[in-house]
């Protein structure tokens, strides 16, 4: 092999998938993560870039627990040796721990990404593995670009706050694996983090910012379907 062609790096990452969410804001119908976007649910086109990505060697997906004991016909031709479903918990935290626990020994980074976020780019995990590789917790987030108000009462403005310094939280996130377990640990049960990150943060370890896509959009309401539709045709 010439020099400029180093071997391979093993697939040894490992990808957790919470997907057990009710998707209340989403408004009527199945739970949003198997509703479609341009025919295609949108848990499939989430993981699929994972899938896809030559170092990830493992997905677990939290499903709710009726979907985990009998999962979705469409997830099936994908089910397989990289593919696992375990039933999620009544938070996200205690989904993604669901996943954690039985995720293959051999998978010494992780990555943590929302099923409701079905528009990752290859750039994003490959920037969020190289920072976890490095030792550091990682996320994809983009710089607040709009100016921001607070307000007490949803009406009236009190304050406008300065967005300097301030980013968006995406999801992939990554963490060397001991990392993230250490962090759950000491986290305990009553946790309703709406991130890893900020778990890992609670342990005072650092915690990098990959830059992210605008396009990488959490879906969360009727709205953002709208969205999803027209990216998914763009
Ligand atoms: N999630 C999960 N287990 C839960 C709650 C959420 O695995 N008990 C997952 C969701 O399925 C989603 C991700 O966490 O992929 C981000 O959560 P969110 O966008 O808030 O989804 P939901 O909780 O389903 O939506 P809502 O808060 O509107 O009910
Ligand atoms: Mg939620």
């Amino acid at each position: 092999m010439s020099p400029s062609s180093p071997p391979a790096s093993p697939p040894d990452v490992g990808v957790l998938v919470p997907a057990a969410g009710r998707g209340e804001r989403a408004g009527e119908g199945a739970p949003k993560q198997f509703r479609a976007i341009a025919g295609v649910p949108m848990l499939l086109r989430s993981i699929r870039p994972f899938a896809q990505h030559p170092r990830v060697r493992t997905i677990v997906i939290a499903l709710p627990a009726d979907a985990a004991a009998d999962p979705p016909a469409w997830l099936a031709p994908v089910l397989g040796e990289r593919l696992r479903v375990v039933a999620g918990g009544a938070t996200r935290a205690a989904s993604v721990r669901a996943a954690l626990a039985a995720l293959e020994p051999a998978c010494q980074i992780v990555l943590v990404h929302d099923a409701a976020r079905p528009f990752v780019s290859p750039a994003e995990i490959d920037g969020v593995i190289a920072a976890a590789e490095r030792g550091a917790g990682a996320l994809a987030a983009i710089p607040v670009s709009d100016t921001l108000k607070r307000s007490a009462d949803g009406r009236l403005v009190a304050q406008t706050a300065p967005r300097e310094g301030l980013w968006r939280a995406l999801t992939p996130q990554g963490f060397p694996r001991a990392l993230l377990e250490r962090a759950y640990r000491a986290a305990g049960d009553a946790l309703d983090a709406t991130d890893d990150a900020g778990i890992v943060e609670a342990l005072g370890a650092p915690v990098v910012l990959v830059p992210g896509r605008t396009t990488n959009i959490k879906v969360t309401t009727p709205e953002d379907f709208a969205m999803a539709e027209a990216l998914a045709r763009a």
